[in-house]
């Protein structure tokens, strides 16, 4: 059932060439990091790397749409970027603020549909306000879910979760991993199948740490503006030659197979 990567030798193929991969993974979910470094490297403030990071941002939609990954959930700003210096604070959010601006119809136009996952609590009002109307304008598109967690924090998840089951007074013999799922922002999405770090950092940093349980991880040293779509295509192949046992022996999963 697991097709095996036709190319073992991780042959770098031309951007033209279709992905040699039968297995795409259908969630992928990526911690876009190293927009800092990226400036640094090239001699650049910081904002400069995260308007790049954006700039990329728009190539990897569009890489995801041409590779058919269904569901892509990229993590834009965690609830400790609050921490961040006030003057990087407003860049970010006037970059998420111009992506919303200028970006949205191309992405519905495309088939993407927006969501939102994370609070939009402390949020300037005008930005909720862009971020509900681009998630209920592209609500009906299906080429590609594009999952912004935004103010998003996987621990707060847990937390809201709890709060609410207990809110609406379910049972405690009630409360199963399904359940909880259900009380997640990701809701009704499956989970993550792949989980990409860039820039080098071997930590999950509070992105979907519950969904991600059983998500292979891939991490590369590039940084996030570098990610380009090779890039990409190297961890999907990477994932394609991944085992994912799920608890379950080898020999279950070769007659699972058979
Ligand atoms: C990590 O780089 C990146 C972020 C905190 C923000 C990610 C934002 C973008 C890619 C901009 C466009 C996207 C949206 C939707 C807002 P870092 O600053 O932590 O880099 P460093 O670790 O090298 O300092």
């Amino acid at each position: 059932m697991f097709s095996r990567l036709r190319d073992k030798n991780l042959r770098v193929q031309t951007p033209e060439e279709p992905l040699v991969t039968e297995r795409v993974p259908r969630h992928v979910a990526i911690i876009m990091d190293g927009n800092g470094r990226w400036a640094k490297a090239h001699g650049m403030p910081r904002n400069e790397g995260h308007r790049q990071g954006k700039e990329n941002l728009r190539r990897i939609v569009e890489a995801c749409v041409e590779f058919g990954v269904q569901i892509l959930t990229i993590y834009a700003f965690s609830t400790e970027n609050w921490n961040r210096p006030p003057a990087e604070i407003g860049a970010l959010m006037t970059i998420l603020e111009l992506v919303l601006d200028q970006e949205v119809e191309k992405l519905h136009k495309n088939g993407v549909q927006v969501r939102h996952i994370g609070t939009l609590e402390g949020v300037a009002p005008r930005l909720q306000e862009k971020i509900r109307l681009a998630c209920d304008y592209t609500r009906n598109n299906t080429r590609l879910i594009l999952n912004v967690a935004f103010n998003y924090g996987g621990r707060d998840e847990i937390v809201r979760a709890v709060r609410h089951i207990i809110e609406d007074g379910v049972p405690a013999q009630e409360v199963m991993e399904a359940l909880i799922n259900r009380y997640l922002f990701t809701g009704d999405l499956p989970d993550p199948d792949l989980i990409i770090r860039t820039s080098g950092e071997l930590r999950v940093s509070n992105f979907l740490i519950w969904q991600g349980a059983y998500s292979e991880y891939y991490v590369t040293p590039t940084y996030w503006p570098d990610f380009d779509k090779d890039e990409l295509r190297k961890a999907l192949i990477a994932y394609s030659m991944r085992k994912r046992r799920f608890g379950r022996t080898d020999e279950q999963i070769e007659s699972s197979e058979s």
